[in-house]
């Protein structure tokens, strides 16, 4: 088990994942994951959310570890999904005496997930509601869509710990020596990122709160500067850019559409841009792209007309901006076409489907390779971008 010290009666109890292909079949975790699940002892004890079942043999050890002998009162669920539901029943069927406390919802979806009827051992809480264990209160705190709709957030007033659920998570197993904010904005903005609105409530919640500690479901505990871990969130749920920077993400089939990506991006840096970032779309971890398209305030879409079409990385890319509810940023668009040129009608057509997007005009055409004209328009998509 890894030695996460929280306090004397809060402890932990989750584990890393380093063997996991793809966390939600689609992210590569090159430093893993962690699975976080805490215990509190108390007259009662609440063991808080279960874990993944690729890792459940682990967190029972872990369990018996704590628990050392005694039987726990309640396994609360903050959430559902199954990188932290997975052991309910294994839980529920090890302790039958144990009561499961969880949001309304999260009991209506409860059987969706497992065959035991565990209807009359489930406590349903509310907004406010609270639950004694002796010296530790816990307080339930709805944040629905944050990131599934059954979600709620558990606040251990004695203490002022905020267990956070997704919130304030990061890819990375614990063991991990890395930057909080690169693997937790990742995490932001393709997990939670669509539902900006729902963590922006969620944090008016916890403003009210006096929060002395984090524990989220995955990554580190966090302690000391919650400020800076807040701030960041506030930035990330209101679409604001983090930093200024301009992302070139670029499509390209057989490398002149990103010639033409690294020429723009070498002029910017000789007018002195204060950063650049070029991001091959057919190549690059697309989740790592999102990041940094979230995280600058402009961006250049340089994409091949391919089948009439998008070249499809472009069109996967842009699918997925627009399903994390990509907005208030400035644009610029580069496409090539070496017969009927149609990338940039398409990109912009999905850019209008988004919410405050300025578009540079005009668009820059290339037709095939770049050319004295096209390194022209290249320069004033530069000026425009540094305007
Ligand atoms: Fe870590 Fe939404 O589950």
């Amino acid at each position: 088990m890894q030695k996460i010290v929280i306090t004397d009666s809060v402890k932990y109890v989750g584990a890393d994942d380093k063997t996991i292909d793809l966390f939600e079949s689609q992210y590569v975790v090159p430093n893993g994951v962690s699975y976080n699940s805490y215990v509190i002892l108390d007259d009662k004890i609440a063991v808080m959310d279960s874990v993944d079942v690729r890792a459940t043999e682990e967190w029972f050890a872990n369990l018996d570890q704590v628990l050392d002998g005694k039987t726990p009162d309640y396994l609360v669920v903050n959430h559902l999904e199954p990188d932290h539901s997975g052991n309910i029943q294994n839980f529920m069927e090890k302790y039958p005496a144990a009561q499961v406390v969880l949001s309304a919802k999260a009991q209506s979806m409860l059987p969706q997930f497992f065959s035991l009827d565990m209807s009359d051992r489930c406590v349903a809480v509310k907004e406010g509601d609270e639950l004694n264990l002796g010296s530790h209160t816990l307080t339930f705190v709805m944040a629905p869509m944050v990131h599934w709709p059954e979600v709620m957030v558990t606040y251990e007033k004695s203490e002022k710990i905020l267990f956070s659920a997704d919130g304030f998570g990061k890819f990375g197993a614990l063991d991990t020596e890395e930057d909080w904010a690169c693997e937790a904005r990742r995490y932001y903005f393709n997990i939670v990122g669509k539902y900006g609105m729902q963590v922006q409530a969620l944090l008016k919640k916890a403003a009210a709160l006096d929060i002395e500690m984090i524990c989220p479901l995955h990554g580190p505990v966090l302690k000391d500067n919650l400020s800076y871990y807040i701030d960041k969130y506030n930035t990330w749920s209101s679409y604001t850019p983090e930093d200024q920077g301009i992302l070139i993400a670029c499509a390209s089939i057989h490398g002149n559409t990103k010639a033409a990506a690294e020429k723009l991006a070498e002029m910017l840096r000789a007018k002195g841009a204060p950063k650049v970032v070029v991001a091959d779309l057919a190549r690059e971890d697309m989740a790592e792209v999102i990041e940094d398209a979230f995280r600058y305030d402009r961006m250049v879409l340089a994409a091949a007309t391919y089948d009439a079409g998008l070249f499809p990385c472009m069109e996967s890319f842009l699918a997925h901006l627009k399903s994390k509810n990509y907005q208030k940023r400035t644009v610029g668009i580069i496409e090539n076409g070496s017969w009927a040129p149609m990338a940039g009608k398409i990109m912009k057509e999905t850019l209008a489907g988004m919410k405050e997007i300025t578009v540079l005009e005009p668009v820059v055409t290339i037709k095939s390779a770049m050319n004295a004209d096209t390194r022209t328009a290249l320069e004033g998509l530069s000026e425009a971008l540094l305007q």
